[in-house]
């Protein structure tokens, strides 16, 4: 009884009338689902969100200088023979493990379901991107697996798409990949309020949540127990990568071997930006700490900035290719990166229990962004690759980052390889 009024008097404070008098309106099993769905909600947080909508994102120009990189093709050979024998060591050595962050669902691609499920029409037969991101790592064993040890493989999913990923990957005997080295954690969610900040109801009578962010893969990785899991494992390095580029190295030696080499606890791959507007963040540098700017927030004037050689001034593309000591990824577990907003168009029940179908952005996700933790460091080396080698991202139904241009990037990687 006092939890239904502590309950009431909590969304009275926070202006969630509406969701008083849906509660008054279920079933004791609804009602009592939804009072423990709204016990775990921070709503305080989800205020602050709310009022940081209305004001205006800042990126002051002035304190953003461009971030140097090292440009794989202009190493020695000396120096990348040592970089990849740093590297291989890593690896051989059972010390290297693997994130891939697959929460993300294919909305943009148009296809229903987890994105790794996606099958990219390669080579006739088509390949799925979980099983090229498998083959990749296979690979990696068979190169560096002189020890017998296997890459451990963290997938992380989202709340709505975990059984089904977990059933695909079943299904298809995860790619002949080692079952016993694969274990999926989900990433948290946040819930969605419309414009007057106001939560919305879902279909099942709940508070409409929805993922918040790949920024969420660090916390999500120590509340699993994945963290811990890998520091009882010996694990020193760890890589995360995203799940929708065919031409991801999971196991670049040359980054790893940089990363040691230059002694800092992140490095990441980038790729020239292919022209002004391509979305994708670029590597800068903010008040001296390593930062990446996201094509949501980039000032077109930024952007399109030129330096004294007709370059881009900021033109190293992000391209979600990061590795990280274990130190690292502990480190900023333990923080809480800001959230970004989107507004976007998001169903939900109303008053008088009907779906609204919108057809124009009506709500606020909130998303947290992997790589706003790199400003916790002073320092992180960069690694430019060659788009051809390594970024081939499937993003669009069609156009650019679309299947068909994916497509033709493995391949034509594929037969020059
Ligand atoms: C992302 C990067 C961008 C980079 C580009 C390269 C972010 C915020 N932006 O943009 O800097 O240049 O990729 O292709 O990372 N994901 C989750 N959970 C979520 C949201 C996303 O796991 O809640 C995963 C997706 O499954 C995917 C990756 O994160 O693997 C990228 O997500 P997406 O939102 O598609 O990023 P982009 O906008 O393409």
């Amino acid at each position: 009884m006092d939890k239904i009024q502590d309950t009431i008097d909590l969304l009275k404070i926070y202006n969630q009338e509406h969701i008083i008098k849906l509660l008054e309106k279920l079933d004791d099993e609804k009602k009592r689902a939804l009072i423990d769905q709204i016990s775990k909600i921070d709503f305080h947080q989800i205020k602050e969100l709310y009022d940081n909508t209305k004001k205006e994102i800042e990126i002051k120009e002035n304190k953003i200088e461009p971030l140097p990189y090292l440009d794989k093709e202009k190493l020695s050979e000396e120096q990348k023979e040592e970089f990849q024998r740093l590297g291989e060591e890593v690896i051989e050595k059972g010390e290297y493990a693997v994130v891939t962050m697959a929460g993300g669902q294919g909305t943009r691609l148009g296809h229903s379901g987890p994105k790794g499920t996606f099958k990219l029409d390669v080579y006739g037969k088509g390949k799925y991107l979980f099983e090229i991101l498998a083959e990749n790592l296979k690979e990696a064993n068979q190169k560096y697996g002189k020890y017998g040890k296997i890459i451990p493989w963290y997938i992380m999913t989202s709340k709505e798409n975990n059984d089904e990923t977990i059933e695909f990957m079943e299904k298809h005997n995860y790619f002949g990949y080692d079952k016993d080295s694969v274990r999926f954690f989900a990433q948290s969610e946040l819930p969605i309020v419309d414009v007057n900040g106001k939560l919305l109801v879902d279909k099942d009578m709940k508070i409409k949540e929805a993922s918040d962010g790949n920024g969420g893969t660090y916390s999500s990785l120590r509340a699993s127990g994945a963290l811990a899991e890998m520091k009882e494992k010996g694990i020193k390095w760890v890589f995360i990568g995203g799940v929708d580029n065919a031409l991801l190295k999971m196991a670049d030696t040359i980054l790893l071997g940089v990363a040691i080499n230059k002694n800092v606890q992140i490095a990441s791959k980038s790729v020239v930006k292919a022209n002004a507007h391509e979305r994708v963040g670029v590597f800068g540098k903010m008040n001296g700490h390593p930062k990446v700017i996201e094509y949501s927030e980039m000032p077109d004037k930024m952007a399109e900035e030129v330096d004294e050689n007709g370059e881009l001034k900021y033109g190293e593309a992000h391209i979600m290719c990061n590795l990280y000591t274990i130190e690292a990824i502990e480190k900023i577990s333990k923080e809480t990166l800001i959230y970004h907003s989107a507004f976007k168009k998001n169903s939900y029940i109303d008053e008088n229990g009907k779906e609204v179908i919108p057809t124009e952005p009506n709500s606020f996700k909130f998303e947290s962004f992997i790589f706003d933790a790199f400003e916790l460091f002073d320092d992180i080396a960069i690694l430019r690759g060659k788009r051809e080698d390594d970024f081939a991202p499937v993003k669009n139904k069609e156009g650019v980052d679309s299947p068909k241009t994916a497509k033709e990037l493995y391949e034509k990687f594929w037969n020059r390889n």
